[in-house]
């Protein structure tokens, strides 16, 4: 593989895997397609080889755009999406365009120009909640908000394509991901800075939903994994290993940051809130990956990289995005 389109690159894991990509392999050029929306950030992209990667300003639901970024392409790896729950809770119709409709221009170009690897980048919450025991790929998709349900979607549409016409699509389904360039509507990036700003935590319910968490670049390296060795027509889970309640996760980044628990807010729950997530990657494993970052030491770089990179999130947490929070948390009071 010498050209890879990568779409949504200049979001949170795309450009972490851009990154990855142009590290491991010297011989190859990455294209960058990504529509910059709110949670795109081009200083996600700042040190990167400027000779091996080019970017290209463009929405994946524009057909025409698409296919001329895929022109020439071996391999395209589809990161682009709208991705956060409680945004989709709020208004669906950008997650429908982007993450069904777009998955769908990427599909057509690969069948137009005989593209060898498409490979869709999905998510653990397809499957939906699980009270005991783990998710394998042949379990049914089960999705239970509007976010998930477009990534199921988006899914479906590209196995009835391989099916149907045997474009060579590969799915994963990552866990819970975290590290450097999360926009900090996330979890675990907005706690941290909360944390840093002496601001409330606001922790939905219970705080006892369980996510497994997998480092940013296990997950990078999993997709990269599946791209080169995965069967088309398949699906592979990428889990952490880590699972955690949310209060687990809280009280850690207080630790790290070195602030206490009197900052934590229970807050109203989350609509329809997943309870529990946990994949099995037994299958992925099998091809030769696996997750090498342990938890404790992963959130502790990562709230680290937060503490020394300021200039990064300060000015995201402006603007729009306080906008969105007035929205998303004004009346949530206490739980
Ligand atoms: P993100 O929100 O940080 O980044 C998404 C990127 O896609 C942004 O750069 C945005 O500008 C771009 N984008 C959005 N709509 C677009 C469009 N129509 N055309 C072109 N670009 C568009 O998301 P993320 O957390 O990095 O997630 C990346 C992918 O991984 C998504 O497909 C998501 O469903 C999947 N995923 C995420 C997680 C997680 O925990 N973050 C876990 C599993 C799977
Ligand atoms: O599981 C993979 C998915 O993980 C990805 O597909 C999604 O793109 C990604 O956003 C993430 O979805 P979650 O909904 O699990 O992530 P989020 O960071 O929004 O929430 C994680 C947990 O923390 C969840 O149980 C809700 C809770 N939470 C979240 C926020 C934003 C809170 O308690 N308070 C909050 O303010």
């Amino acid at each position: 593989m010498k050209r890879i389109v990568v779409t949504g690159g200049a979001g949170f894991i795309g450009s972490n895997f851009v990154r990855y990509t142009l590290n491991t392999y010297p011989e190859v050029h990455v294209v960058n397609v990504d529509k910059l929306t709110y949670a795109g950030n081009l200083d996600n992209l700042k040190d990167l080889d400027a000779s091996r990667h080019t970017f290209v300003q463009a929405d994946i639901a524009d057909a025409e755009a698409m296919a001329k970024a895929m022109e020439g392409c071996d391999a395209v790896v589809n990161f682009a999406a709208d991705s956060h729950v409680d945004r989709s809770i709020m208004e669906a119709s950008d997650f429908i365009a982007t993450n069904v409709r777009g998955v769908h221009n990427i599909l057509e170009a690969a069948k137009a120009q005989g593209t060898k690897r498409v490979l869709l980048v999905s998510t653990d919450e397809v499957y939906g909640s699980i009270a005991e025991g783990s998710f394998r790929e042949t379990d049914p998709v089960g999705p239970r908000n509007p976010y998930s349900a477009s990534k199921a979607g988006g899914e479906l549409l590209g196995l009835s394509y391989f099916h149907t016409f045997g474009i060579p699509v590969i799915i994963t389904r990552g866990s819970n991901t975290y590290g450097p360039y999360q926009y900090p509507e996330k979890v675990l990036p907005l706690f941290v800075t909360n944390a840093i700003d002496n601001e409330p935590l606001p922790l939905y319910g219970d705080g006892k939903n369980v996510r497994d968490w997998l480092f940013v670049e296990d997950h990078c390296r999993g997709v990269d994994h599946a791209l080169r060795h995965g069967t088309p027509g398949e699906i592979y889970n990428i889990a952490g290993e880590n699972e955690r309640e949310n209060i687990a996760l809280t009280t850690k980044i207080l630790e790290c940051v070195g602030k206490d628990d009197s900052l934590i807010r229970p807050v109203k729950d989350r609509p329809g809130h997943d309870r529990r997530y946990s994949i099995d990657s037994t299958k992925l494993k099998a091809l030769g990956w696996e997750p090498q970052m342990d938890w404790e030491t992963g959130v502790a770089l990562t709230v680290k990289w937060y503490q020394e990179n300021e200039w990064w999130w300060r000015k995201i947490k402006t603007g729009e995005f306080l906008e969105y929070y007035k929205r998303q948390y004004a009346d949530r009071g206490s739980a």
